[in-house]
């Protein structure tokens, strides 16, 4: 099933999603207004706001906060973005200049908290404390994510496991929360909760996963990123990790001295290598065994289209081109 049919099935949860952002979005202070709406109007696959909506309502929830948790998650991973392109001095994201290339960095980290702190005064209206938790969690790990990211930077010698480390708190942890928040707004058994949090960390770490392969062979009209993004900030992610592992050693030569100098000037040479040792393909594989795992670990919830469709998104996260 294609994304945009899953998307479809929730038309009628996200188009409220959607009014809350808008609304939620206002500033008396008109830069922030203008790229916060830059940004937002921009699009973007609102992934994250689904599985909250998708998590409460294959669980049962009958209440009216899975929209408005559902737009605190879009806020933070907004914000998050906004930074994140800052640090990675990235100009492209869903396909039009990043606010920090329309508008200067200092403008993206100021209305990127301006997102976060939005996103904590909404999520006290809910006024449970352990949604609170889940969300302040989530946000301080994806902090950490992203500095242990900054720490591993032109360091060819990081392994897979701290690479799967960084994609955990980084990326992951936002989808873990989001699932979570589903149950304990549904107020299912600690089990059930515990279950929907294991599929969302699996998601997750397939979602970026995916990322990562798609930032040496995607097609920068689908993304609306641009390629070699992560090869010129020296980013060991796992195709360079499995290509210098199982390439000969010239081969483990190019990608580590790209790695170190993170010269986008390589990145031709560096591809080659990623083909050559199939870094791409085992990657892919690595994201269909994160995405099994998300599937198995729902076999506890009950059957309903809900469900079904966060199986189907489990699929689109292994297989996506976008
Ligand atoms: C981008 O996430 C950041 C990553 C974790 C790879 P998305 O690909 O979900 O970004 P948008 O919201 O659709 O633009
Ligand atoms: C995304 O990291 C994770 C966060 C924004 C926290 P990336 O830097 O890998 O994602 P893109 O490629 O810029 O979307
Ligand atoms: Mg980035
Ligand atoms: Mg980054």
């Amino acid at each position: 099933m294609p994304f945009e049919t899953i998307k479809q099935s929730l038309a009628p949860d996200m188009s409220i999603v959607d009014r809350i952002i808008r609304t939620r979005l206002h500033s008396d202070v008109a830069l922030v207004n203008q790229m916060s709406e830059y940004i937002i109007n921009n699009g973007g696959k609102r992934l994250r706001p689904a599985l909250v909506v998708l998590s409460a309502n294959a669980l049962g929830y009958s209440g009216k906060y899975h929209h408005d948790l559902a737009a605190v998650v879009e806020f933070i991973h907004t914000a998050t973005l906004l930074h994140d392109d800052v640090v990675d001095e990235s100009d492209l994201r869903r396909g039009q200049a990043t606010a920090s290339a329309l508008f200067g960095n200092a403008a993206s980290v100021l209305v990127g908290d301006f997102l976060y702190s939005r996103a904590f005064q909404m999520m006290v209206e809910v006024n449970d404390m352990r949604v609170m938790q889940t969300l302040a969690d989530a946000t301080n790990t994806i902090a950490e994510g992203e500095v242990l990211q900054l720490l591993s930077c032109h360091d060819a010698n990081v392994d897979a496991a701290s690479y799967l480390r960084v994609i955990y708190c980084k990326t992951a942890k936002l989808f873990e929360a989001a699932m979570r928040l589903g149950a304990i707004l549904s107020q299912v058994d600690n089990a059930t909760e515990e279950a929907v949090a294991k599929y969302g960390v699996h998601l997750g770490t397939a979602f970026q996963l995916v990322d990562d392969i798609l930032d040496y062979s995607g097609d920068e009209h689908e993304t609306g990123k641009n390629l070699g993004d992560d090869l010129s900030e020296g980013k060991p992610t796992l195709p360079l990790i499995y290509a210098m592992q199982h390439g000969d050693i010239e081969q483990a030569a190019v990608v580590k001295q790209a790695i170190e100098k993170g010269n986008i000037e390589g990145f031709a040479e560096v591809l080659q290598v990623i083909k050559e040792t199939g870094a791409l393909e085992f990657t892919r594989r690595q994201a269909q065994k994160e995405s099994d795992a998300a599937c198995a670990a729902l076999s506890m919830l009950p059957d309903t289209n809900y469900k079904h469709s966060l199986l189907q998104l489990a699929d689109f996260a292994a297989t996506r081109q976008f």
